[in-house]
């Protein structure tokens, strides 16, 4: 949450800073900032609401520069306005900082500084911080960069921040504790720091991820300097970007949204590639291989995650429960890293993670770690923070994600756990052959299968031109097709905000059937299978209360059919693979709905893609 952005070389700072942070305004779109340092000074735009507002402001303002920081917000201390947008400067408007997290004792050291004389502009913590820099500074004469080390050291809570001084005029200071900071090595002795490496792909391929507790100094004169916080000089580990400039952009399509949801037959398939051969009936995940064995004699298997990747591993349960015969459960890491579970060296804790940052799951990680669990990591954003601590992992490969309501990365996670619960499942024993050629045949299939999904979305957009005007609405399913419901109802309340609930479909009678009336749309996932006959029940006892039903049903289906309102036909599969092929309806229906009803879908409101703050 919070995106940075930082430049200090020969070029204008402005248009890396703007551009960057547009890559990053996922992370929070409250309210954008700038500040420039140039020869006659350091000036601070900042402005609520987008990045685009910011330009809208500056349009007739001084952006020379040739150092800024940038910053798009996520409010947490503060309302969403010009006061609280950073950067946050100190009272003599030397030093202006950008701040991505949550300094927890801000108010203890206000109360300290407020007694010191310091008069506050802001609500923010971010202010607290910039403060007690400038504090340190001029009480003990110590450069800027020292300031911040000593002040770091004060500082309980999570930071990446980067610290511009018009009297230190050739530096930027840097550093990072628990929310991500990624380092740009330019071509011209010039430098970038970015909260992901987005911003920084087209200028450098050059990065250093940093740790926590690290703080980096970047000097036209001399250069990258990494200290520790206890002022411990260490060499920068530096890495390669694979990243691809193209992979950001709409490429044609009127939102990332849908450009992603689109890509999904391909993501599907770079990430089976190389670990699945049909043909030859094998499959191999190379980064999870040693501990595949620990894994099969496992008591049980811990799977941690938030939002969309909670539901991921709500499918993985029934996958590795179903086929590899292994006990999983699967927790909300917030309410995981709170609950003092009981966690020993026999566990398996795999933490399931689009961004790889997020901060719940994360600290789960740690905590998991600390009891001397094994931590195994299912990420998509290579080099994150997740995929770094954890003792190994399968990265997911669907590319970046930039919409907020995650779409490929989901059905990217199921793809590997699928890998995994079959990888299992053949070491152990619990499949058979014939069943696990079928599998992998089947799952070589999907992308294909998908794309047939995709082809029907104009019938798709007319069912939902229907519903654009719910207020609520239901979803339904059994079996691993129950967390598909889930999923289908949280990327329809994102980006809709129409409220909706996922329900497995027999206890639907305990409750949501009380809210069933005509005007109620009620999406069911009801493919062919043993869950099949009992769905119908569901079905019906839908239809007799008015409600409108859209069924997803396997291709062929009539009793379905003959009941629904509506019906999105899906090709037939494996039951287990029936997750990747019954979402992708529900997020086409979510997309066209949202946009019918003029929602940002890329950003919806409130929401941020990478959720650093607990
Ligand atoms: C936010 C995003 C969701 C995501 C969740 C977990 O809420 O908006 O799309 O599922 O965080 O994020 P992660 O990066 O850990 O998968």
């Amino acid at each position: 949450m919070c995106g940075i952005v930082a430049y200090i070389g020969k070029k204008e700072a402005y248009p890396i800073i703007v551009k960057g942070l547009k890559r990053l305004e996922y992370r929070g779109y409250d309210s954008a900032g700038i500040a420039l340092l140039n020869n006659n000074g350091l000036n601070i735009y900042k402005k609520q609401g987008k990045v685009s507002n910011l330009e809208d402001f500056t349009h007739d303002k001084d952006k020379m520069g040739y150092a800024g920081i940038g910053h798009t917000r996520w409010a947490t201390h503060g309302p969403p306005n010009d006061v609280n947008s950073h950067p946050h400067s100190s009272e003599d408007g030397d030093i202006a900082l950008i701040h991505n997290g949550i300094i927890e004792n801000y108010d203890a050291i206000k109360q300290r500084l407020t007694n010191n004389g310091y008069k506050f502009k802001s609500d923010t913590d971010t202010e607290v911080l910039t403060y007690l820099i400038d504090d340190i500074k001029k009480n003990s004469s110590v450069s800027v960069a020292e300031a911040v080390r000593l002040a770091l050291q004060q500082v309980v809570g999570a930071y990446a921040i980067v610290v511009i001084s018009k009297s230190n005029p050739n530096q930027l200071v840097a550093a990072r504790k628990s929310s991500p900071l990624v380092l740009g090595i330019g071509k011209e002795n010039d430098f970038y720091l970015a909260s992901d490496a987005t911003p920084i792909v087209e200028y450098t391929k050059k990065v250093v991820y940093m740790e926590d507790e690290e703080i980096a100094i970047v000097d036209l004169d001399e250069g990258l300097k990494l200290y520790s916080i206890d002022d411990v000089e260490k060499t920068p580990y530096v890495q390669e970007l694979e990243l691809q400039l193209e992979a950001l952009e709409k490429g044609g399509y009127e939102h990332f949204m849908l450009k992603e949801i689109h890509e999904q037959p391909r993501s599907i398939k770079d990430c089976f590639r190389g670990r699945l051969n049909a043909e030859k009936g094998w499959v191999s995940l190379g980064g999870i291989k040693d501990y595949e064995d620990k894994m099969t004699k496992a008591n049980r298997i811990i799977m941690i995650a938030c939002g969309t990747s909670w539901h991921a591993g709500l499918v993985g349960e029934y996958l590795f429960e179903d086929l590899a015969r292994i006990n999983v459960e699967v927790e909300y890491a917030s309410e995981f890293r709170y609950r003092n579970p009981i966690i020993n060296e026999n566990d398996i804790v795999i933490a399931i993670s689009q961004s790889g940052e997020t901060a719940d799951t994360l600290a789960a990680l740690e905590l998991a770690k600390s009891k001397g669990a094994t931590i195994l990591g299912i990420c998509n954003v290579v080099g994150s923070s997740i995929s770094r601590i954890t003792d190994a992992g399968s990265y997911t490969h669907a590319g970046p994600e930039i919409g907020v309501a995650s779409t490929k990365a989901f059905t990217a996670q199921v793809t590997v756990l699928t890998l995994m619960a079959l990888s299992l499942a053949k070491i152990k024993g619990t499949i058979n052959e014939t069943k696990f050629r079928t599998m992998l045949s089947e799952l070589e299939a999907i992308p294909q299968k998908v794309q047939q999904i995709l082809d029907k979305n104009e019938d798709i957009k007319i069912i939902s031109e229907k519903y654009q005007g719910a207020s609520n609405a239901l979803y339904l399913g059994r079996g691993s097709s129950f967390p598909v419901a889930l999923e289908g109802a949280l990327k329809l309340k994102e980006i809709s905000y129409i409220h909706a609930e996922g329900y497995p479909a027999a206890e639907m009678k305990h409750g949501p059937i009380a809210l069933i009336d005509e005007a109620m749309p009620v999406f069911v996932i009801a493919t062919s299978g043993p869950s099949y006959e009992k769905l119908v029940s569901n079905i019906q006892e839908v239809k007799a209360r008015k409600g409108k039903l859209i069924a997803i049903v396997t291709e062929g289906d009539e009793q379905v059919h003959e009941i629904a309102d509506h019906t999105i036909d899906i090709p037939d599969t494996d039951e287990h693979l029936v997750p990747l092929l019954a979402t992708i309806p529900l997020q086409l229906l979510s997309y066209h709905i949202a946009v019918m009803r003029n929602c940002n879908v890329d950003q919806p409101r409130n929401l941020a893609k990478s959720v650093t703050v607990e």
